[in-house]
């Protein structure tokens, strides 16, 4: 099964950033520690309590880069099933949030190559497609790393403060092993809390 292959850990991409695909469980609270360090640093509004490296959904998967032995680049990845209500079914999903570039290394490509790991990291899970929920000022970044707005088709989900979120944040599509043709029409409903 592809899923076995995961993680393939101490990548590097020719550049100076190693990449590394780590499971939730495999983390050492010191780990969760520098996460939690830098995703404070890149989402200022966000409280992420010490020790705890995420804020709404506990994620299943970590994409990482480091830059001799900094923690610079963090995706987080929850595989689920999407609600489309008005096909009356289910995709499956690779759910990914707390996409984050240290402050003070962004504007330098770490996010797209961060993005590249992402889509091999939903690859090798071999799933139909990537999905994420993004404020309209970002959605640009994730257009260049690949990802399309899904502007007619309006997102509820559960935010991180559990409220019911209805418009504003938009999802983002990444065909993976199935084309984007295949994306049911119509409204998404994500019935868990968004990472
Ligand atoms: C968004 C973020 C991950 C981008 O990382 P980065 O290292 O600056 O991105 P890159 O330098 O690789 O940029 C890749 C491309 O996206 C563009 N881009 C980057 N940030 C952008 C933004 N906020 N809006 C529009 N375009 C953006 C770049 O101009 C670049 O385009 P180019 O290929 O034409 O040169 C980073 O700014 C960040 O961590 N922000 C804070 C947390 C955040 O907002 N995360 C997303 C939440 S949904």
């Amino acid at each position: 099964m592809r899923t076995a292959l995961l993680p393939r850990d101490g990548r590097s991409d020719g550049s100076p950033t190693t990449w590394s695909c780590r499971w939730e469980t495999a983390l050492a609270p010191r780990e969760h520690d520098a996460l939690a360090a830098l995703l404070a640093r890149s989402y200022a509004t966000t409280a992420f309590a010490r020790g705890r490296s995420w804020a709404g959904a506990r994620p299943e998967l970590r994409v990482l880069g480091h830059r001799d032995g900094e923690l610079v680049a963090h995706a987080a990845v929850i595989r689920r099933f999407l609600r489309a209500p008005d096909e009356d079914t289910s995709v499956l999903v690779g759910d990914v949030g707390l996409v984050a570039v240290h402050p003070g290394r962004q504007g330098g490509g770490l996010g797209g190559a961060l993005m590249r790991s992402v889509a091999s990291t939903l690859d090798r899970l071999g799933l139909p497609f990537g999905f994420l929920t993004c404020d309209p000022e970002v959605r640009a970044f994730y257009e260049r790393c690949g990802w399309t707005p899904l502007l007619e088709h309006p997102v509820r989900s559960i935010r991180v403060d559990q409220d019911l979120e209805d418009h504003r944040r938009h999802g983002m599509l990444l065909p993976v092993a199935r084309p984007a043709t295949e994306w049911p029409a119509g409204r998404v409903e994500r019935n868990g809390q968004e990472i």
